[in-house]
């Protein structure tokens, strides 16, 4: 048995800066609003014609990554690429990474768990390594929001929150399994399905076809669609479970906890987080402020930002911790 450890880290965040101000100038909003309940300043946003997809973005975050890792493509055994926003229905932004990249005719396998998909993407990951199958995996987190969301007051409370970018991660096999990934614990909760949902179109509900013929322009199934107050009162209660599960699965207390990157779902969660675990601010990585939430890529960006800013050292006890749609969640303990 092997363990893995992240071996080098990249992101890519669109040029286009969108502050609470110029949202207020297209949508009934303001910055008070926006920051009080969320943290967050401003987010960045793809300008269509640019040419950033969530693939490109994706694979230009995972050149940072290969090259800081210090690995030729040609080592990369597999990649694992988890969106909610993918650039085609199907097939999914794995197979254009491999293209991209002009990688082996690897595997390439798509997570869709949302706001957890980077945890998710991890531990598969994670898995393959452990068993001796693969020496090296890339793994990505990469949201194109902003061309997929209701910019108008109707849509202010979820359109307000959401940030376009990609982080990515290098998986290597490590032989000391008392370093790297040392846990990941991964659950699921479908009962809440629709409380944060985007249900249309879907082949199984209403396909694009009945959307044009309905015509129907109170029709807002093809927005995101989210309860934020449950979602709230959700998060809180599923992160700290499931950090707890992750620490007490290694014999750690939240004082062991060096960095604590969670999820940049809203920063009065992780604040509320910080403060049910009583870490001090040194000990706790957000950056929702500058990039709203990006879902999929918002640890992969926030460990990037961390780790380049020096706070993730070498024998760190790293936590990383999601929670979202599905509604899914999930906890990686890392010694770094
Ligand atoms: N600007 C101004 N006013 C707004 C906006 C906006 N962008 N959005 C909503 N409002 C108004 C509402 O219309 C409502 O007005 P009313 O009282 O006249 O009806 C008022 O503000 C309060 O609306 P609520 O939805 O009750 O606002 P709330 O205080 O719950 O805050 C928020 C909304 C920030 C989404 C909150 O519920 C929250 O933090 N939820 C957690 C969910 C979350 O953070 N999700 C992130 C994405 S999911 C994930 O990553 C897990």
């Amino acid at each position: 048995m092997y363990n893995s450890k992240i071996s080098g880290l990249g992101y890519y965040v669109p040029e286009h800066v969108v502050t609470n101000n110029d949202l207020s100038k297209i949508m009934d909003t303001n910055d008070e609003w926006i920051r009080e309940r969320t943290g967050i300043q401003e987010r960045r946003h793809v300008v269509k014609g640019d040419g950033d997809t969530t693939a490109t973005m994706g694979v230009k975050a995972a050149k940072v990554a290969m090259e800081r890792a210090g690995i030729d493509k040609k080592e990369i055994d597999f990649i694992v690429f988890a969106t909610l926003s993918p650039d085609y229905y199907f097939p999914g932004p794995g197979v254009l990474v491999q293209k991209e990249l002009g990688l082996d005719t690897i595997g390439a396998l798509d997570v869709r768990n949302q706001c957890s998909g980077f945890v998710y993407a991890i531990s598969v990951a994670d898995q393959f390594i452990k068993t001796g199958m693969y020496k090296n995996i890339l793994v990505i987190g990469s949201e194109l929001h902003s061309t997929g969301l209701d910019m108008t007051t109707r849509g202010r409370a979820v359109s307000v929150i959401f940030g376009d970018g990609a982080g990515a991660a290098v998986l290597t096999r490590e032989e000391d399994t008392t370093r790297g990934i040392l846990s990941t614990h991964l659950h699921s909760e479908g009962e809440h399905a629709e409380e944060l949902a985007l249900t249309a179109p879907g082949m199984g509900g209403r396909w694009v076809l009945d959307i044009l013929k309905e015509n129907d322009p109170e029709d807002t199934s093809y927005y995101p669609y989210m309860n934020g107050q449950f979602v709230f009162k959700n998060a809180v209660v599923r992160f700290s479970e499931v950090i707890m599960e992750g620490l007490k699965q290694n014999k750690l207390h939240p004082s062991d906890i060096d960095m604590l990157i969670p999820h940049q779902a809203n920063l009065r969660i992780s604040q509320f987080i910080q403060q049910k675990f009583g870490l001090s601010d040194d000990k706790v990585y957000n950056n929702i402020q500058k990039y709203g939430n990006t879902t999929a890529a918002s640890i992969p960006i926030a460990l990037t930002e961390a780790w380049e800013e020096g706070k993730v050292k070498e024998g760190d006890v790293v936590v990383l911790a999601a929670f979202g749609s599905g509604f899914t969640w999930g906890s990686a303990v890392i010694k770094w």
